[in-house]
């Protein structure tokens, strides 16, 4: 299955509050006619979120379209998470708003590769991010989730033995936090984020001078993951102050600080500052890097949602043998936590 791209689309049009209202009341009205629940990534366009049934992190949605009782699923995040939904709820109708919503982690691996580095290593545990496509799952002992790879690796090594060796993919530098995390040596995939990898330890050493004694929030995808840790190893920053989350770990620090004020430092995609802003109104989040957006994530419009509601266009379907196979490494993520 070769995964849709369409990285040069013209940018989507800023609409107004009024447009908005309209685009907003027109697809909550056939959501219901549609019997759809709408689902939206944390790093969607703020007015999309806004029409939302659930917004989330990949896990929480991951939860949301395995136990929905609606006949549609309207997925507004990227191609990986809408093939995700279908896996988990495969006799329900799975829309993305724009089919070409793709992932340039996502990409960083191909079936073959992975057979082949597999072959290379026989008798290790294949542990693969979930942004990756379901046909990479179905080649997959567990999946992982920013915000529990950790706990996942762990899981492996007390079920598996602490010496198995593990094919960690795709993404360095979650494998490389869950290497120092734990402290031990996994055979790490070289594919990143470019969003993420975009933010650079320079960001954060700017940001520090600039706010001393901010908290950070930092995703693990970061390219500057490392040099926080070694920030925290060496002194220079206080661990209390630094917390690696993913975008539900976020929201999650937001809501625990929400009468809180001064400034907090997030390293991520900026489409996650809407939720956070909502939740701790008085806090300064302030992006690690303002350039740090998803230009796929952004696909998704407001009229766009309107149109695949409508229309029931943009469904994503996953080959039955393909979509049991993939469903192992998911369910076993899922039961771990
Ligand atoms: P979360 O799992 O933290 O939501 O991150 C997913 C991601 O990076 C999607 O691009
Ligand atoms: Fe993929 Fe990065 Fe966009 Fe997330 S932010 S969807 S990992 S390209």
């Amino acid at each position: 299955m070769n995964l849709p791209m369409a990285p040069t689309q013209a940018a989507p049009k800023d609409l107004g509050p009024e447009e908005i209202r309209a685009l907003t009341a027109e697809v909550k009205a056939l959501a219901a006619e549609r019997n759809a629940v709408i689902l939206a990534h944390n790093y969607q366009l703020p007015e999309v979120q806004d029409a939302a049934d659930y917004v989330g992190d990949s896990l929480g949605l991951s939860r949301k379209a395995a136990e929905t009782d609606a006949e549609v699923i309207a997925f507004c995040g990227v191609h990986f998470m809408a093939e995700t939904a279908s896996v988990l709820s495969p006799d329900k109708t799975v829309l993305i708003p724009d089919l070409d919503a793709g992932c340039s982690l996502a990409d960083s691996i191909t079936p073959e590769e992975l057979q082949a580095w597999q072959a290379k290593h026989p008798g290790a545990v294949t542990v693969m991010y979930v942004n990756t496509t379901a046909e990479i799952k179905a080649l997959t002992d567990y999946c992982v989730t920013s915000s529990n790879a950790v706990k996942v690796v762990e899981h492996i090594l007390r079920e598996h033995g602490a010496d198995t060796p593990i094919l960690f993919g795709p993404d360095m530098w979650l494998g490389s936090f869950v290497e120092k995390e734990l402290g031990i040596t996994m055979h790490v995939w070289d594919g990143e984020c470019h969003v993420h990898a975009g933010i650079r330890p320079d960001d954060i050493t700017g940001l520090r001078a600039e706010h001393p004694g901010a908290d950070f929030l930092i995703h693990p995808e970061c390219g500057c993951v490392t040099q926080v840790m070694e920030y925290v190893a060496s002194g220079d920053i206080d661990p209390e102050g630094v917390h690696m989350l993913s975008t539900g770990g976020m929201l999650d620090y937001a809501r625990q600080h929400e009468a809180d004020e001064g400034t907090v430092i997030m390293a991520t995609e900026t489409g996650m500052l809407h939720q956070l802003r909502m939740a701790a109104p008085a806090l300064d989040f302030q992006p690690a890097n303002r350039a740090a957006t998803c230009r796929y994530m952004k696909m998704i419009t407001l009229p766009k949602l309107r149109d695949c509601l409508r229309d029931l266009s943009g469904e994503v379907k996953v080959d039955p043998a393909i979509a049991e196979r993939a469903r192992v490494p998911i369910e076993r993520m899922v039961a771990i936590g």
